[in-house]
């Protein structure tokens, strides 16, 4: 699966994927990272992307016509219109979007393209909107930029796609799928500092173990 996304922090995207899960799932050729910096299209000589909102307020606004070129590139939009090409998605990075959760990750695991906007500043011009299918939120707050909610939603999606763990087994039980919560989980050593690791788990018992599992869900 590719994620394609734009960004005028590329470095931001590059640097985390890069590493751990997402770094082994690229070298493992199960998914693909790129970031596009649309500051690439601007049309300003100065590498401009940002204006002063019209009727005034404060901040600057992104511009509509760098992110549009940017999708024009990637063959997304032609003539000022959406081009709909399968398996492929392109949602936008709004505090006021639909709310990301596990769920989502499952159905956008299933695509084979994501096309992931970031914003800056004071965010889009409107009309940047009329080119995307969704605007999604990773929460009730409001970052800086974009970017953190582009990484979470790719390695939330990512670790999902088969051949991104070196272990699938890790995505069964786990927390949020299908509605389930995980159990706790211990390590050695079985004793730190007079706290101990259940007795069950160290008994080698695996019919004890899944009932204890089952009643110690957090
Ligand atoms: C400073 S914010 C802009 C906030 C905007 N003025 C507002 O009031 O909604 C800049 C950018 O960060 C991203 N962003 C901020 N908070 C986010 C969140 N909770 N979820 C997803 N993206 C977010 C968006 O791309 C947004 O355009």
């Amino acid at each position: 699966m590719k994620f394609n996304i734009l960004t005028i922090f590329p470095d931001l995207i590059y640097h985390y994927s890069q590493s751990s899960i997402l770094g082994r799932g690229q070298k493992a050729e199960a998914i693909n990272i790129q970031a596009h910096d649309w500051r690439q299209f601007s049309t300003d000589k100065h590498g401009r992307v940002d204006d002063k909102p019209y009727g005034g307020g404060p901040g600057m606004i992104l511009q509509v016509e760098p992110i549009y070129l940017c999708l024009e590139n990637l063959g997304l939009v032609k003539n000022g219109k959406k081009i709909k090409q399968p398996k492929t998605k392109i949602i936008i990075m709004d505090p006021d979007g639909k709310k990301f959760d596990q769920k989502m990750a499952q159905k956008f695991s299933k695509l084979e393209n994501l096309i992931i906007i970031c914003g800056r500043y004071e965010g889009f011009d409107e009309r940047v909107y009329k080119f995307v299918d969704e605007k999604i939120s990773v929460g009730d707050y409001v970052l800086a930029g974009g970017e953190l909610a582009a990484l979470t939603i790719t390695e939330a999606t990512a670790r999902l796609i088969p051949g991104v763990l070196g272990n699938v087994d890790s995505l069964k039980d786990e927390t949020h799928n299908e509605g389930s919560v995980e159990y706790p989980q211990y390590t050695r050593p079985d004793n730190f500092q007079g706290l101990k690791v259940p007795t069950v788990l160290l008994s080698g018992d695996h019919k004890n173990i899944e009932k204890w599992r089952k009643s110690a869900t957090k």
